[in-house]
């Protein structure tokens, strides 16, 4: 399983057209996140994503954000707030395993927190159960939060 990163203002077109189809819509906030910092060519955003025969599997966005959430200690995050999503029928393959990886070396090597959102049941198994996996720690308070020194 490939996973490439690039930033999102070096996406190409045909890649950036599969990534704004495949999300939540309108139920989530993946796509409009996604459309507003294309149109404004923000440098900040990272794109990680899967293709297989030239199908998207799943994709991750990491944006920069600084001081919006606290940490279990109340000091403000500063780091990569991350969206994730995996298409429905591949799910429990191990592409989101394989992106939250990806999204959390990427913000490690920022020397930033990986910023989730754990906004439903199976979205905060996930995390749990990755963060265990891979022996991460996580700090929380508002969202929870991949504590970048410890990878
Ligand atoms: C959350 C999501 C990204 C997980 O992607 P995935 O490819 O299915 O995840 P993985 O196969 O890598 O699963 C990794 C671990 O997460 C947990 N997990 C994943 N799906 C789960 C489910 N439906 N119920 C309980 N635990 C689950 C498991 O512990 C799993 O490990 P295991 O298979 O060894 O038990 C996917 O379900 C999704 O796109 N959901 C809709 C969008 C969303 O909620 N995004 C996250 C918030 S931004």
């Amino acid at each position: 399983m490939r996973v490439v990163g690039q930033r999102l203002i070096d996406i190409p077109n045909k890649i950036y057209k599969k990534l704004y189809s495949l999300n939540m819509r309108r139920s989530g906030e993946m796509q409009n996140t996604l459309r507003e910092l294309r149109l404004s060519a923000n440098k900040n955003a990272f794109i990680h994503y899967i293709l297989e025969d030239n199908k998207l599997m799943g994709w991750t966005m990491a944006v920069k954000v600084k001081s919006w959430y606290r940490d279990i200690s109340d000091n403000y995050l500063e780091g990569y707030f991350n969206h994730f999503y995996v298409r429905k029928h591949k799910r429990k393959n191990g592409y989101g395993e394989a992106l939250l990886n990806a999204a959390h070396q990427y913000s490690a090597r920022k020397e930033k927190n990986c910023i989730v959102s754990n906004w439903d049941s199976v979205s905060s198994s996930f995390f749990h159960n990755t963060a265990e996996k891979f022996g991460l720690k996580l700090v929380y308070r508002d969202v929870l939060s991949f504590d970048w020194k410890n990878i």
